[in-house]
């Protein structure tokens, strides 16, 4: 076990009817509050006027940003950003999926600099403050509502970047599964799928020889993820079944089960990231395809862990006998075939012959997120494992 420091400062209120906190939570930050939100799902499914409802019972000035579209783009970022500064909100409320969170954390970091936020992902300039948030989540996957992270595109540039900092947590996020029931299966299987890949990330990344801790905790999550999501199929609105997805997806990316691994990296997240800035893919939906070729190219210089892998998760679903890696990838594909997932690059509408393209996008975040051994020839090698 590697020394770490584990410290999430953000507080989780969850359960059923929790949003009415939303209100009480928000106020602590001051009277005038940014409103972020998506194209309209929550006035579809009732968040809307619930969040509204608390947020005015409190006393509190609404300026409304909707309209984040998923992979959130940097000028919408700046706009929000334009409408802080001209209506002095001393809060951002962010309510829906990963993206209106993180776009909203972009914003926070905006807000109180005067250069242009592009700057934070690109390495030329560090966060020294940001303004408060709050969150009202509405889709379990991205796990942004507890943790440090943001992910925006420079539509522009073509270029979709991940950054984190510690004071990007947000201060109170509200959890109530209930808002989730109106999350199509798509969306719950891509959710499923990119709160999977978290932690995967991790379980394959690390460089030590033994993690049993993480181990168990990660193939943990998988299993229940993987069970919840088949069954939500059957019944979306199944508040057991969505309470445990929401609480797993949190769970996969708030530190808790990197703790300890030491240095890992985000290797397949890095490849995704380009398929969704050139191709407008779900990142759930990039990250079912780039898995699986991903696993194809990591086996052969790991097979044993591709195998605990599958002999603890797949065998833990009832599947007899030793499990090799390649069986391992094959019961990970059906699984990912059966919530109704691409699971090859064609199925998103990629074009083979666009690999180049995508692998020289990708080199761009590999350099900044370090990943030294992925350079265009072994990102096309991946990508041709997609096929
Ligand atoms: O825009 P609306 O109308 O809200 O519709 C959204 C959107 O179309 C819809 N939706 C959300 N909640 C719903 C709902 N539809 C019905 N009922 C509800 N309750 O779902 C669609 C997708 O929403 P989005 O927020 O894009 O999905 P997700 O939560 O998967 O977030 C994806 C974003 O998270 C980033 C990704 O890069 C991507 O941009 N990530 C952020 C991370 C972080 N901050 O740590 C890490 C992740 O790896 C990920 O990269
Ligand atoms: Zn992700």
């Amino acid at each position: 076990m590697e020394n770490f420091v584990f410290h999430n400062p953000t507080k989780v209120i969850f359960g059923k009817n929790t949003i009415k906190h939303i209100g009480n939570e928000t106020k602590q930050y001051g009277n005038n509050v940014l409103l972020v939100y998506g194209k309209g799902s929550i006035r579809e499914n009732g968040v809307y006027q619930q969040v509204i409802s608390s947020l005015t019972e409190s006393g509190l000035n609404i300026v409304e940003h909707p309209d984040v579209s998923s992979n959130p783009v940097l000028s919408h970022v700046r706009r929000g950003i334009q409408l802080v500064k001209k209506n002095n909100c001393q809060v951002v409320c962010a309510v829906g999926g990963g993206s209106v969170i993180d776009e909203a954390k972009a914003i926070c970091a905006g807000s109180v600099v005067d250069f242009d936020v592009w700057k934070f992902f690109i390495g030329k300039k560090s966060i020294k403050k940001v303004l408060p948030l709050t969150c009202v989540l509405t889709l379990a996957a991205s796990g942004s509502e507890m943790n440090s992270g943001m992910v925006i595109t420079n539509e522009e540039k073509k270029l979709k970047f991940g950054f984190g900092n510690k004071r990007l947590h947000p201060k109170t996020s509200i959890l109530d599964p209930e808002a989730t029931y109106s999350v199509p299966a798509d969306y719950t299987a891509f959710g499923a799928v990119d709160a999977i890949s978290h932690v995967l990330e991790f379980y394959f990344t690390t460089q030590l020889p033994a993690t049993p801790i993480q181990d168990r905790f990660i193939e943990g999550l998988v299993i229940n993820i993987m069970e919840c999501c088949t069954q939500l199929m059957k019944d979306p609105a199944n508040y057991r079944l969505r309470a445990e997805l929401m609480w797993c997806s949190t769970l996969a990316l708030n530190g808790l089960s990197a703790a300890g691994l030491g240095k890992v990296g985000f290797p397949m997240h890095m490849i995704e990231h380009s398929l969704s800035a050139l191709y407008e893919v779900a990142h759930g939906a990039g990250l079912a395809v780039v898995m699986p070729g991903w696993l194809k190219f990591y086996k052969k210089s790991n097979p044993e862990r591709v195998k605990q892998f599958g002999q603890r998760v797949f065998g833990y679903h009832g599947k007899k006998g030793p499990i090799t890696e390649d069986e391992t990838i094959e019961l990970f594909i059906d699984w990912l075939k059966q919530v109704g997932c691409p699971t090859i690059l064609n199925e998103l509408a990629v074009p083979e012959q666009d690999i180049p393209r995508i692998a020289r996008n990708a080199t761009s975040l590999a350099k900044i997120w370090r990943l030294d051994q992925y350079d265009q020839a072994t990102i096309e090698t991946i990508l041709h494992l997609c096929c």
